[in-house]
């Protein structure tokens, strides 16, 4: 297959990205690949809103700036944090005019929620459900575009580049180009290959290299493993942000969330003894950076043997709770818990990915034609630690950015058929057969994500490091085995691909010999004075 834009993704990066392409270039074919259904993605779940500079009369730039700035703890790259704020109203503008809703008060003004971190109320949001509103918007849209093609059920395995035309690559050749991507087609169990003259990596996070995450499924890190496989730069990867309040059910990943946005409407969370620890911890309390809560209430867990601590709403309005969050108040009632009577057992789970695939303000990764926008990339807005609901904020400013640099890149290069692609060879799966034993997969995949937890959570070491990466090798040599030997599959790839990132998040916690944001190591506990990202 041939395609001018692939995009690989179906959630908020994707497909604001494909939209846009789509309405600029009306004569020119944009393919959207994922592997799941269109809708199973990070986005559908999102729930506390988008963080936008909406009310001037409260709020500003600068406020906004700030706030992420201080989140970041001082790791941002302070021109994409000021692009990305100013930018947002305008990306806010177009999702609405594509038909997102977002509440209003009964005088027609935006509700606007408070999340940890923020100074004011500034979050855009459709009741709890916000990302499901987005995605249901950007989907019907993309329906109106005749020009795109929407494959799902379709799992990419790798990037197409020079390598695969006969090539040595290493991280410092010059000039790696992209030339589309080959895909395993779980309907007719074919393997494809689609040459592409640009391929964007929209393929969200990576939360399931943990036991808990509040990801779902398809979060498994292959845009970010492709990517390190074809020797793009990936950076900051051991910033994985745990949000403080996934409600604790035993045994259960993926975790159901307790927006933020409870806590900004009064939520507070008590410990075993039915105390409000956050004031001993951070003057914000219950509204402090995600980063100080988690571990705040790892503490808390930890000191009192306990798996979870409480989030005490009994005090709120019944009404206004029930109308902000209508889901949240469905799940509590489902699983028995009155919130006006019972507290909510919370727990920190794995949420998102603050590094990925290191670009440019363009987009634009380190290899030629291949662009990475939304949670897999590391575009310098989150620094050590992401500012809660900017993530779907960047997935909108840097689709729109890497539109922009993608058609100028099409416009020159009059690539309508792709470099090289004639000459790339079909997938060779030569030498292997059927799995013998899925449960070796499964398997694997139980202890990576046990390993994870227990050794490169919230709170570090370096001995817990060590002992993570010679666990993480023998697992890579048992499955780099596993799959030069067996026909592939979504299994035995997204396990290898977790493998990946689970090795790129201790790499880099071991090169960070300090305490900064998410990553906190207790042989380190002090910031350094040499503020740097680690790139691999
Ligand atoms: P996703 O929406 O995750 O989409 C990834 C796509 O890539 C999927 O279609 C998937 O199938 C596809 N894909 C992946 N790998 C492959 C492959 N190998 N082949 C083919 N397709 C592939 N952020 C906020 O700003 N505000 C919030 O309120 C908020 N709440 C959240 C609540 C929850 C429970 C979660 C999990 C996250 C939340 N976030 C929030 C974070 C935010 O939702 C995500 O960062 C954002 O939606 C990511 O969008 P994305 O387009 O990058 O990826
Ligand atoms: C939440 O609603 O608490 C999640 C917001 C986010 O992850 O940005």
């Amino acid at each position: 297959m041939k395609t001018d834009f692939l995009v690989i993704g179906s959630g908020i990066a994707g497909l604001t990205y494909a939209l846009k392409v789509a309405q600029a270039k009306p004569n020119k074919k944009i393919t959207i690949i994922t592997k799941a259904v269109a809708d199973e993605t990070n986005t559908k779940y999102a729930q506390g809103g988008v963080a936008v500079v909406n009310d001037l009369a409260h709020d500003s730039f600068d406020q906004h700036i700030q706030d992420t700035l201080t989140a970041g703890d001082d790791l941002c790259n302070k021109e994409i944090v000021h692009l990305v704020i100013k930018e947002g109203p305008e990306r806010i503008q177009e999702i609405i005019n594509w038909g997102t809703q977002f509440d209003k008060d009964v005088q027609g003004k935006y509700q606007l929620g408070k999340e940890g971190g923020h100074s004011t109320h500034r979050i855009l949001h459709h009741k709890d459900v916000t990302g499901k509103e987005m995605e249901r918007a950007l989907l019907e849209a993309i329906k109106k575009q005749s020009n795109i093609q929407l494959i799902h059920y379709c799992f990419v395995l790798d990037l197409i580049t020079q390598h695969h035309l006969g090539y040595l690559i290493t991280k410092s050749t010059p000039n790696i180009e992209c030339y589309g991507a080959y895909v395993l087609n779980l309907q007719t169990h074919q393997i494809e290959k689609i040459e592409a003259a640009i391929t964007v990596l929209a393929t969200g996070g990576n939360g399931q290299v943990y036991r808990t995450t509040t990801n779902p499924s398809i979060a498994t890190g292959d845009g970010v493993a492709m990517a390190y496989r074809a020797k793009a730069r990936i950076e900051n990867m051991e910033f994985i942000q745990f949000h403080p309040t996934a409600l604790y059910e035993q045994g259960i990943s993926p975790c159901f969330l307790i927006t933020e946005a409870v806590r900004g409407d009064g939520g507070i969370l008590r410990n075993k003894q039915g105390d409000a620890f956050m004031e001993n911890y951070d003057e914000r309390k219950d509204l402090a950076p995600r980063d100080i809560v988690a571990r705040a209430i790892d503490n808390e867990m930890k000191r009192a043997g306990i798996e979870h601590v409480w989030l005490d709403c009994k005090h709120m309005d019944l009404q206004k709770f029930k109308q902000h969050f209508p889901n949240i108040y469905a799940k509590c009632v489902s699983i028995g818990i009155d919130v006006q009577k019972d507290m909510i057992p919370v727990a920190p789970a794995a949420h998102y990915s603050c590094g990925g695939i290191k670009t440019d303000e363009w987009g634009r990764t380190s290899i030629q034609n291949l662009y990475a926008c939304g949670e897999c990339a590391s575009t310098g807005l989150h620094g050590a630690n992401r500012l809660a609901s900017n993530s779907l904020l960047e997935a909108m400013v840097f689709a729109h950015r890497a539109y922009i640099d993608s058609i100028n890149k099409f416009d020159e290069a009059n690539c309508s058929s792709p470099i090289g692609g004639g000459q790339v060879g079909a997938w060779n799966a030569a030498g292997t057969s059927k799995p013998r034993e899925m449960i070796l997969i499964t398997q694997s995949l139980k202890e990576l994500q046990l390993l994870m937890t227990d050794y490169v959570g919230i709170v570090r070491t370096n001995e817990r490091l060590r002992r993570a990466m010679r666990r993480l090798d023998i697992l890579f040599e048992e499955t780099e085995e596993l799959y030069q030997k067996t026909q592939v599959s979504p299994q035995l790839c997204e396990l290898r691909n977790l493998i990946t990132v689970g090795y790129l998040i201790v790499k880099s916690a071991q090169f960070r010999k300090e305490s900064r944001g998410l990553h906190y190591n207790t042989d380190y506990p002090d910031k350094s004075a040499l503020v740097q990202s680690i790139v691999l």
